[in-house]
Parts: structure tokens; sequence; C-alpha cells
């Protein structure tokens, strides 16, 4: 059984998170999308929000459950009786800091490996912050996050949801 952890923030999951998640689905038997618990950096969704939101994008990956860790990475790793890390590599820009985060958990870990994908060019610019930054400025993240995502962003920062196609919008005079 080759199984694999994805692990990331995911504060929230964007379309780059999600093409990584389908892409290293294809590779392995079983992918864990593990969401960290950080309670040192602030994030705009609790832990359980950003686990429900993955699972709503997930549903239809037969071999992609969600999980949640504390602690080190490689721990979680082995306590899941995983062999590989996924991470997605969007620029040169990524590149150091991911190459160090791969050399210290091989260190902490010689049989787990880190396996890096380059996400899609369209993806290249897209970070999870600047989607929260957008839509929290009241601009349109639709092409840069599954709708269902939209949806919970317009809610936590109060916005009116985005109408149904055909649906007519009242304003008050
Ligand atoms: O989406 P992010 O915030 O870039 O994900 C970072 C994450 C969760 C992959 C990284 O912070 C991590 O692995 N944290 C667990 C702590 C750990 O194992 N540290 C040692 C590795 S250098």
């Amino acid at each position: 059984m080759r199984r694999a952890i994805y692990p990331g923030s995911f504060d929230p999951l964007t379309n780059g998170h999600l093409d990584i998640i389908q892409r290293a689905a294809r590779l392995v038997d079983e992918l864990v999308v593990a969401v960290v618990q950080n309670p040192a950096k602030n994030a705009l969704f609790t832990l359980l929000e950003r686990q429900e939101i993955l699972q709503e994008c997930v549903a239809d990956l037969g071999n992609v459950r969600v999980g949640s860790f504390a602690g080190l990475l490689v721990d979680y790793v082995r306590a899941q009786q995983a062999q590989i890390i996924v991470k997605g590599l969007r620029a040169v820009s990524d590149f150091e800091f991911e190459f160090q985060m791969a050399l210290l958990n091989r260190n902490l870990a010689p049989e787990v490996d880190t396996l890096f994908l380059m996400t899609a060019d369209r993806h290249a610019f897209l970070s999870s912050s600047s989607v929260k930054e957008i839509a929290s400025l009241g601009g349109s993240v639709s092409d840069l996050v599954p709708s269902y995502v939209e949806g919970r962003l317009r809610e936590k920062f109060g916005l009116l949801p985005v109408p149904a196609r055909g649906q007519r919008v009242e304003r008050d005079s």
C-alpha cells in the first residue's frame, strides 16, 4: 500500500492545492491531505473548518482522505504508515525553503521521501494569503478557489452570496 501525506495549512484550500491533490492521488494508493494544527499561526478558518472545506472539495476523489496533525510532520507520516510527503512547488522562490524542509525531514526520518509536484502554470501565482486579501476586500476569487470555498470566504467576511445565474439581485433604493 503506497500512502502519501500532503501537509499544509490550507487556510483556505485553493485551486492550486486541488490540482496537486488530484495529480498526487493518481500516483499513490492513498493520499492523506493533512491540515496542520498550529496555534502560533493566526488562521482565518479554524482547524475544523479547514478540514470540513477539504472534505467537501475532495469528496469525489475515492482514494483521498482528510486528516490533521500537530507536532512533527514525520511523526504523523510514521503514525499513518506512509512513505511519502507530497509538496507542491510553484516557483523557484518556493524551492529553497522546501529543499531545506525536505532535507530536515529526511534527517529525522530517512525512510520517508519528499515528492515535489510542479503546480500547473495557471496556478503559479496563487496563494491562500492573496486569496484571503482579495476576498476580504470584496474582489472575486472565483477563478482561484472552488466555488464552495468562495462561498465560505464570503460568509467569513460577511459578504452577500454570489447570486446564482439568472437570479435577480434586489437592491435597496
Ligand atoms: O501550507 P504551509 O503553511 O506552507 O505548510 C507548512 C507545513 C505544515 C508543511 C510545515 O509547517 C510543517 O511541516 N509543519 C510541521 C512541523 C515540522 O515537522 N517541522 C519540521 C520540518 S522542517
